[in-house]
């Protein structure tokens, strides 16, 4: 990554205000207490991918008691993982996070690599995870963008109310122009204008008079535009396949012996095609497995 002062468009100022801020507002939060805890790191950042802090703080702590390493991890029985993985949503995060960590045990020793790209080659970790586990756990300057941060830049400096869909090129070149030198501020900086994003800068609500560098935003400058306006369609939760395959998982995950799920007084309500459709796709994501076709029985 070429330094930032070889970049045109520095601003350093606000971005400095940035990092102030966080020093006063950010949370404290084990993960962030724990840096020198690299596995921590990594397990509480899968968590936290499509996951508010609020639920993943007590699901976080019951991993790191239970499985302190990645080692402790790798023995786990996937049956196990997803199991404690309970109600976190997108249960598939527990099987890829203990495919990690024995890959980490098989190929690394035991020890969570320092190189991005090496990371980012282990299962269930993409470019976001990867970036922020070099950024927070080892102290190496890259530039973490996660959701909040990319809708932070698009506004203070793009004038936009959302980012893309997808993370795109000039995002990273404008992201990468405003990680500072210092890579001790370069992790301020990610964490800053991440918390910035979850606190202040909201997606819907944004706290305008609460921001440090409400001066600086092109986007309030242009009058907020396109607040409210929405690019995709929420999906409805209710009655959706991901909702189906999540009961029938908790039914999974509360049962001590194999059971029938097709005849499950609690699923009568589900149309039977669509029942058959989320305990196949639930098989074939290794999350759910049948282990009687004669009885019908599925197990974790
Ligand atoms: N602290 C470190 N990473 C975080 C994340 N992804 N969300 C919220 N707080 C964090």
């Amino acid at each position: 990554m070429p330094p930032a002062s070889e970049v045109p468009n520095r601003d350093t100022d606000t971005v400095r205000r940035v990092v102030r801020w966080f020093e006063g507002n950010g949370r404290t939060l084990p993960w962030r207490e724990a840096a020198d805890h690299a596995w921590g790191v990594l397990v509480s950042e899968v968590m936290l991918q499509q996951t508010p802090v609020a639920r993943v703080l007590p699901l976080w702590r019951e991993w790191m008691a239970r499985w302190p390493s990645p080692e402790a991890l790798a023995g786990a029985s996937p049956a196990e993982a997803v199991r404690a993985w309970g109600r976190l949503g997108y249960p598939r995060r527990a099987l890829r996070l203990r495919e990690c960590a024995a890959a980490i045990v098989r190929d690394h020793q035991g020890q969570v690599p320092c190189e991005e790209s090496v990371l980012r080659a282990l299962p269930g970790l993409g470019d976001y995870t990867a970036a922020a586990v070099v950024s927070f756990a080892f102290g190496t300057r890259t530039a973490v963008l996660d959701t909040n941060v990319r809708r932070v830049i698009a506004r203070v400096w793009g004038g936009e109310a959302l980012p893309p869909g997808h993370t795109t090129r000039a995002e990273r070149v404008r992201a990468l122009a405003l990680v500072p030198d210092d890579p001790k501020e370069s992790v301020r900086w990610n964490i800053g204008a991440m918390e910035l994003g979850a606190l202040v800068c909201l997606s819907r609500n944004p706290r305008c008079d609460e921001c440090p560098i409400q001066d600086r935003c092109a986007w309030l400058d242009a009058g907020r535009p396109g607040l409210g306006v929405r690019t995709t369609p929420r999906q409805p939760w209710h009655g959706s396949d991901r909702q189906v395959r999540g009961r029938i998982l908790a039914l999974l995950r509360e049962a001590s012996a194999p059971i029938n799920l097709t005849e499950h007084a609690s699923l009568e309500n589900v149309d039977p095609g669509q029942l058959d459709r989320c305990l196949e796709s639930l098989v074939a994501d290794g999350l759910a497995r049948l282990v009687s076709a004669e009885q019908g029985t599925f197990g974790l």
